[in-house]
């Protein structure tokens, strides 16, 4: 039986439209559960939307609609971003959904059973921004230090959650796991929150209405985070399906941004502890994608929006940017000249100059007819590397390595044939040997680019002839030396990433 991988995004609040901060996650966990998918695993990859709370509430409100409404447009407009990012989510959650407010409800149900939920008073600054409490000391200048905006003093009557009883099983937990959080920093980060002592929370609000009913006490609505967190249960089943969710729980991966690092390395293992699971196995915590040195928002209206460059780049060519060009782990400042640069040079002129001197040359030398590969050719190690790499780097989180092993095998393609320069070959077995390596580094990398370019791995598939998928393909076998038949119709055709100009 193959091996799950479950695979999530947070879930974007549906009061802002997606950015490429948004995308940049999105896509990251798209490539991953792709390369898992080539891996053979039973891959369960979820995305969706956050839509209760204060700060949808308020937003709606502004906007003249109903929550709901908003949620609505806002949700479905999450979902045609993806599909035009050919994101292969194969789960949607809204939280609105009754699957969603059923889970929530017995996620709960089960603390409180457990003794870890009890009635108190609350009082604290408030940004509706982060949909958090700060206590003086987080604050910047009185300011939230995410938002740099006035917090609110907000009191009320609500029930608790007990964390302050999990600091020894949250450490405890951490020792037993050193590799829970990736990378290392972020980690370090987390186990400094829970040293520095942890206070109950509030789990429940009288204030708004916009919330899942506290089962136990009408009146009551969950805090937005207690019922966003518990997505990633609902999903796969939790309290309606125990197999499904026995199946992919804990192993799970969770990407996240490092501003929700406190509710995800801190309160979700917590609760999940409280209600009698593993927490979860894997959190990766990457930086944010700043532009001019600063975080998007809204309000300071520097944001950048998928479309912007999907025009310029092409789908894939924005794929392939974000995963190539911000490591996963720090923050990244975005930059179009770069990302000009970074197209050019790898994907014009590295990945679709290979295809289009392979198609022409087969074309003139070759009667249009891809020969089969050497079994012994150099370029065969040189394969044989690139796919160990690609796939270290993959399962350690770095998308960028893994695009940088398989840009290595093209490099030594193209320099294979400068090398042997077959275009001034007379046809014969000399230029066959050249050209069925050259078509065989094709087709290994487009399988190895698949996570990143899925549309333009399939074409040139296409292109060299071969029928079916690189997507259908299994590692590691399909990647082995020597899987280019040879004998088969291999088609010219337009460049696959023509030179954007850099005037
Ligand atoms: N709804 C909560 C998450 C609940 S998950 C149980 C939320 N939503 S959000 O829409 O504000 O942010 C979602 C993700 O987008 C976060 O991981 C956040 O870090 C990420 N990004 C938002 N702006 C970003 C950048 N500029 N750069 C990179 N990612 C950033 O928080």
């Amino acid at each position: 039986m193959s091996e799950p991988f479950y695979v999530t995004t947070p879930i974007y609040y549906v009061n802002d439209v997606p950015h490429i901060g948004h995308a940049y996650t999105t896509i990251t966990a798209d490539a991953l559960a792709r390369w898992h998918r080539l891996l053979g695993d039973d891959v369960f990859f979820l995305t969706g939307t956050d839509e209760h709370g204060l700060k949808i509430q308020r937003s709606a409100e502004a906007n003249g609609v109903s929550p709901l409404e908003q949620a609505d447009v806002t949700s479905a407009r999450f979902r045609e971003v993806w599909n035009s990012l050919d994101i292969s989510n194969d789960d949607f959650i809204r939280t609105t959904e009754p699957r969603h407010i059923a889970s929530v409800q017995a996620f709960m149900q089960a603390i409180f059973d457990n003794g870890f939920i009890r009635k108190g008073t609350y009082a604290g600054q408030y940004c509706v921004a982060c949909e958090a409490y700060y206590t003086d000391d987080d604050l910047v200048e009185g300011n939230c230090p995410i938002h740099g905006r006035p917090v609110e003093w907000l009191e009320e009557d609500n029930w608790f959650f007990e964390l302050s009883r999990f600091e020894k099983p949250l450490l405890d937990w951490y020792e037993a796991h050193p590799d829970c959080v990736h990378p290392v920093g972020k980690r370090n980060e987390a186990l400094g929150i829970i040293r520095q002592g942890l206070a109950d929370v509030s789990v429940s609000r009288t204030s708004i209405s916009w919330g899942v009913p506290v089962p136990w006490d009408d009146g009551h609505v969950f805090y937005v985070w207690y019922d966003a967190l518990i997505n990633y249960a609902t999903a796969i089943g939790y309290g309606a399906d125990p197999d499904r969710f026995a199946r992919y729980w804990p192993a799970v991966h969770h990407l996240l941004g490092k501003d929700i690092l406190r509710f995800h390395c801190v309160y979700w293992p917590a609760m999940c502890m409280a209600a009698g699971l593993e927490p979860p196995a894997h959190l990766g915590v990457h930086g944010f994608l700043l532009v001019g040195g600063e975080k998007m928002s809204k309000t300071r209206l520097n944001q950048i929006f998928p479309a912007d460059l999907v025009t310029d780049f092409g789908v894939d060519g924005f794929r392939y940017h974000f995963l190539r060009d911000n490591p996963f782990g720090p923050d990244g400042d975005f930059s179009y000249e770069a990302m000009v640069t970074r197209y050019n040079t790898d994907l014009a002129n590295n990945f679709g100059n290979l295809l289009s001197r392979v198609a022409t040359v087969v074309g003139r030398r070759c009667d249009g007819i891809g020969p089969a590969p050497d079994p012994a050719s150099p370029l065969g190690a040189v394969a044989a590397d690139s796919l160990r790499d690609a796939a270290a780097a993959w399962a350690g989180l770095s998308p960028s390595n893994a695009l940088e092993a398989t840009w290595r095998l093209i490099a030594a393609a193209n320099a294979h044939l400068e090398t042997n320069e077959p275009w001034k070959m007379d046809p014969g077995p000399a230029v066959d040997a050249v050209m069925g390596d050259a078509l065989e580094v094709l087709r290994i990398v487009a399988i190895l680019a698949t996570p990143a370019m899925p549309a333009t791995c399939a074409h040139v598939w296409e292109r060299i002839g071969l029928t079916g998928t690189p997507a259908e393909q299994r590692l590691p076998d399909a990647a082995a030396w020597g899987g280019y038949p040879g004998g088969l119709p291999v088609r010219t055709g337009d460049p696959l990433f023509p030179r954007i100009s850099t005037k």
